[in-house]
This record gives C-alpha cells, structure tokens and sequence, in this order.
C-alpha cells in the first residue's frame, strides 16, 4: 500500500474506556443483559470474557452461543425490550440489519471483524477497523472483549489469558516466528505481567511437554503436514528415519526434553520430507514461534498451551458444546474438563476423516484463482471451517490461488475460504469478496483479509463458484496494477 495507514491506538483504547462507562450505567441500573458470542473459539473465549465481566459486577444477564448473524436475529426476534445486548466476536459485518431493529436499550458489539455498513444511535461499537488497527491479526473479539472488560474492573486483567487463547483460535500467530503481535502483544504483556503466563520459543508440537514424540508430531495439525498428520506410525518412521531417539530406555520421550541439536536434526529432516512430496518448506517454518503457556495450569492438561486450550475450545464449538467450552475459558474445571477433554478426541477423530476426504483429488477443482474443496454432503458443515483452516496450512493451494472449501448443511451450502499470504499482503480483502459474490446469489457472507466464509442457497453453487473466481481474477490482476 502506498499510503502509511492511520492508526489509531490511543483512539481506541479510549473508545474502551467510553464502552466500559456505558456498561457501567447500564449496570447500575439493574438492567438485564443477553450476551451473543459467536460459536467458534474466539467466539466462547469473548463469550467467557464477557460474562466473568458481568459476574464479577453481580449483574443480571444470560449468554448463549450462536453460529452466524442469523442465530443472532433469530435470538433477538423474541427478546423483551428491556435486556441491552452484548454481541461478542459478532456482529460488525451487519451493522444496518443489526440497527434497522430499532431496539429500546443498546446494542453493544465487542468485535474484530471488517464493519460493514453503519450504526443507528443505539448500536455501539467497539472495533479495531475504526481505528486503523487490523483486527484479521492484531487483535481478536475475546481481546476486543477483554479491553472493554478490564477498562469497566482492572481486576479483568486476570482474563488475558483468555484473550490470548482467543487470537491463537483465530489463527492470529501470523507475525514471522508463530508469534502475536499489534494489541495482542499488549494482553500477551498484561498476562506475563501478572505472573499468568510464560512465553518461550520452541517446535510447536500438539502435546509438546507430555505426548510420546511421535503421537505429538502426528497430532500437530496447525501445519497439517501431509503424510504425518493424523498418522502416527508415519510420524514414528520419519522421527527413526532422521535418527532420532523415540524411547529413553522403556520410557518415550517428549519434545520438550530433546537437546537443541536434536530439534534441529527433527526440523530439518521434516523440511526435507516436505520438500520430497514438493511442498513448500516454508511450511516447515510454521512448525517453530512462540509457546504461549497458562503457567497457572496443570502441566499435562490440554489447557497448559494456550493453543492447545484454543483447540479444546474449537472442539466444544464444533459439536455443539459451547456452553462446555464457555464454561472451562471461565475456570470451570473438574468433572467438565474430563467432558471436554473425551469431546476433544472424538472431534480429532472427526477432523481426520473430514481430511482424508478433503484430500481426494476427485473432490478438488482448479479454477483460474481458486482451488475449490467440495465436502459435498459429507463433510459435516461445523467443521468445515476448521477443513479449510487445516487444507491451506499444507500449502496446497499454491502462493497465488485462494482456498474455497464448501459442504451443505441442511438447508444452504456453507463456504469457508483462506487466502495465501502473498495475495493479503498485495492487498486482497477476502471479507469484501465473499460478502459481494453471497450477496450476487443471494446469501450472506464476509470476514477478515485473509479467512472469510458464507453461506450461500443450495441451488446456487456452481454460480457463485464463477462469481468468486471472477471476482477474486479481477482484483488480483487490479492488485498488479497498482
Ligand atoms: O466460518 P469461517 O471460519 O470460514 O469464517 C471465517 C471468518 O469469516 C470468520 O471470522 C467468520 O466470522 C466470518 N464470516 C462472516 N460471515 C459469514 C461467514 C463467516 O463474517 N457468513
Ligand atoms: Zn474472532
């Protein structure tokens, strides 16, 4: 981009501070509140943050989780006219459905995503994209959250791990090394501060601290290496094959207790294997950044590593347990952690069969801009999000195509699409393209620079398949102009 961007970081913090005073009011006045997070992890993170917020002051208020903007319309068709509402992780993209109701007491959105058009008196915004400030990977909807919360009570500042959890669920370690960065740095800053967290550099390998070596690199799915994720007993020939140890007499080892020559001899033997199948060893990169570790935790829980934590999350969203997962970012432990701990293994489960069927070359398609994923009617439609996120980690879309997954659910086909770094960077918005080629066939969509979805009529597939593509040719080659 030729201009500098403005951006605004006093601006918005300040507007936190306006947010938090008018939660204040509201709550002195006893009046009722309906939070609406959004159902994936960031989503349940906000949604935690948000209500330990309202808990904390002793305020009356119910939370419920909900998928798209059309759960949130739906649950505020039958809302009595006295409950303010809090949207988290949500509502941003459809600012004039979400005003033309015309409600008595305000709407309060807490989100990161790209605003689309614009706010009645009543609906109250508090968005990074207003400032400048990019909410694809600076900062989440639960850090969105957790500023406006610890602007109403410093106490708040015991959830910043929460929030970090959050960004780490929306894939938000996009700065180079796996690391946060923008105002996520800051809340990473506010959980060290307070002895919540400890941050290291190492491989970022599921399980990394108390996984046999080979279990933990075939459960490492963020990148999804082809060929080891998912399949242990690969995992297990490649780690013996680069002649690494995988047993310490009878006992199996863990990463963490590796030698730096040896986690070197690992990293350059996985590059070597990528580099055999013709994937880009960039992707080999994403296995090293930053650890981020709940220091207050349990070592050996799944909520130790904060991306581990963010994946538990992720699973309880995506079978229809959220209230499970809000119920563990607010400190619920005990009996519902062995809970989400078994939903966690059957999600894997799920997850890994959704890939091998995403990876046939029979269910792919090239277009001129798009590598299209079809799940048909076969890839459960809650994890097709996670399919897509997982597919564009093993690079197969190429630097300059745009990954397109889709499946049906009952009644539409939801999209799911990730952009290549090199396109987000020349300035492609995916958010803006799939909201324009839904709306062309008559659905709904939107997003972030780099990850959007939509969902789109059933019969209207094929078409909006064109109309993405051309759509995204078109402003690539505007992109190349410029
Ligand atoms: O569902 P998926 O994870 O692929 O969505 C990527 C991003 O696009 C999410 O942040 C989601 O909130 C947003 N999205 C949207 N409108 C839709 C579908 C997805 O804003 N209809
Ligand atoms: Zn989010």
């Amino acid at each position: 981009m030729t201009l500098e961007r403005f951006r605004d970081v006093d601006g918005f913090l300040e507007k936190a501070g306006e947010v938090s005073e008018r939660l204040r009011k509201l709550i002195d006045e006893d009046k009722p509140f309906l939070i609406l997070c959004h159902n994936d992890a960031d989503g349940l993170s906000s949604g935690a943050i948000a209500s330990v917020m309202l808990l904390r002051e002793n305020a009356r208020f119910v939370t419920r989780s909900v998928k798209s903007i059309e759960g949130v319309l739906e649950s505020l068709k039958d809302l009595p006219e006295e409950y303010s509402v809090i949207l988290t992780d949500i509502g941003s993209g459809y600012l004039d459905e979400l005003s033309s109701l015309g409600r008595k007491e305000p709407i309060i959105i807490l989100d990161h995503h790209e605003p689309l058009g614009s706010a009645s008196e009543n609906v109250i915004q508090l968005n990074p994209h207003d400032y400048g400030i990019n909410g694809a990977d600076e900062i989440s909807g639960a850090g969105v959250t957790y500023l406006a919360a610890k602007a109403l009570n410093e106490e708040n500042v015991r959830l910043s791990p929460i929030a970090v959890i959050g960004a780490l669920g929306d894939l938000q370690d996009r700065a180079d090394g796996r690391r946060l960065h923008g105002l996520n740095e800051l809340i990473v800053g506010d959980a060290v501060e307070n002895g919540l967290m400890k941050v290291e550099e190492d491989l970022l390998f599921y399980g990394r601290s108390y996984k046999p070596l080979h279990v933990a690199l075939a459960s490492t799915t963020n990148p999804f290496i082809v060929g080891i994720s998912g399949n242990e007993a690969h995992a297990y020939s490649l780690l013996t094959s680069i002649g690494i140890r995988v047993k310490e007499d009878d006992r199996w080892r863990v990463l963490s207790e590796l030698s730096e020559d040896e986690k070197k001899a690992l990293y350059n033997g996985i590059m070597k294997y990528l580099a055999s199948l013709g994937l880009p060893p960039s992707i080999a990169k994403e296995l090293i950044g930053k650890v981020y570790e709940l220091v207050r935790e349990e070592p050996w829980t799944y909520l130790r590593d904060a991306r581990e934590f963010a994946s538990l999350l992720n699973a309880c969203g995506k079978t229809g347990n959220e209230w499970l997962g809000i119920a563990i970012a607010m400190g619920s432990r005990g009996g519902l952690l062995d809970e989400a701990q078994r939903v966690l293994e059957e999600y894997r489960r799920k997850m890994a069969e959704a890939m091998e069927y995403a990876m046939k070359e029979e269910n792919r398609q090239e277009l001129n801009s798009v590598l299209v994923i079809d799940g048909g009617n076969i890839i459960d439609d809650r994890l097709i999000s996670s399919v897509a996120s997982m597919l564009a980690s093993t690079g197969v879309q190429g630097e300059d195509k745009v990954l397109v997954a889709l499946t049906q659910s009952e009644d539409s086909i939801k999209v799911s699409a990730r952009a290549p770094k090199k396109l987000v960077d020349a300035g492609l918005n995916l958010g803006k393209v799939l909201s324009k080629a839904a709306q062309l066939v008559g659905g709904r969509g939107g997003g972030h620079d780099v990850a959007a979805g939509a969902n789109i009529p059933k019969t209207k597939k094929a078409l909006f398949l064109l109309e993405i593509d051309r759509i995204i040719s078109e402003e690539v080659q505007g992109l190349e102009k410029r």
